[in-house]
């Protein structure tokens, strides 16, 4: 059964599709069987990989759609949804429309665990399943903390603004954990976008102060090869497998083995 991680933060910007892509990239060429499911109507992550979103007609939105008392599981199978990428792991694709089916999501029957049905079907043919989320907490974050059994936050390091709504965030993952999703552990805070200025120094600090060991050690640098990666529709494990950045999201997902005990 597949071991499911939700990257957030309500703040945009901060890496989380990039350390969905990387990190799936990654676990994919070591083996592993991996499903990215995109849950930001922004599409980053699926546009990242290649896919134009308006040349879909099955995305996450028409696998959700629908979901109610008398038909729970909503739309179409998620198989039937899935994109299987050259680089060895599944891709559940977002739209924009996934902005409007958000709003409809709130009459849905336990709308908090929408996704979570839906990533059931699926869940014994992988081993690992990440969610990108979008900057905001909204009914598609909630489903995808309520699918999780944990949730990475990473933190941009080159602002000074970067730990504005960490409170926020923890207050939902709390709210999470108090009733649709009692399991949901914090996996760890990540550091990214490091470049070894006084900001960045002042913003691990205040992070290492807050999250003690919650915060991950291995910290991902600047690189301008992960702004590169999505150009080429590629994660950092092909385009750029040997820079210091796919170094540290190597780094990074050995942690994680050990935390998730993957
Ligand atoms: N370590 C990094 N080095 C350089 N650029 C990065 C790094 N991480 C992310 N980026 C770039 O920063 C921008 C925001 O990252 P992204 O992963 O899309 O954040 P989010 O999903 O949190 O909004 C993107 O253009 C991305 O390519
Ligand atoms: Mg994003």
């Amino acid at each position: 059964m597949a071991y499911t991680i939700a990257c957030s933060n309500i703040k945009g910007g901060t890496g989380k599709t990039s350390t969905v892509s990387s990190l799936t990239g990654i676990f994919a060429s070591q083996g592993y069987r991996v499903l990215a499911v995109d849950c930001d109507p922004q599409s980053n992550l699926t546009i990242g990989l290649g896919i134009n979103p308006d040349n879909l007609d099955k995305t996450l939105v028409e696998a959700l759609v629908g979901a109610g008392p008398n038909n729970t599981n909503g739309g179409l199978p998620l198989s039937e949804v899935i994109i299987p990428m050259a680089e060895g792991f599944g891709l559940v694709p977002a739209h924009m429309a996934l902005q409007a089916l958000e709003l409809q999501m709130v009459s849905m029957f336990s709308r908090e665990k929408v996704l979570r049905r839906k990533l059931e079907e699926v869940k014994d043919r992988y081993d690992l399943i990440f969610l990108d989320c979008s900057p905001s907490i909204n009914m598609l974050t909630i489903n995808a903390l309520t699918a999780a059994d944990s949730v990475l936050v990473p933190v941009q390091a080159n602002s000074f603004y970067a730990l504005y709504g960490m409170s926020q965030l923890m207050n939902t993952i709390r709210y999470v954990q108090s009733d649709p999703n009692p399991d949901l552990k914090v996996l760890g805070v990540i550091l990214t976008m490091s470049n070894n200025t006084r900001i960045a120094k002042e913003v691990s600090g205040q992070l290492k102060e807050n999250f003690g060991d919650n915060l991950f050690n291995s910290i991902i640098r600047l690189n301008t090869k992960l702004a590169e990666a999505p150009a080429m529709g590629q994660t950092i494990s092909t385009y750029a497998g040997d820079s210091p950045v796919a170094e540290d999201y190597r780094n990074l997902a050995e942690e994680i083995k050990v935390r998730a005990k993957i």
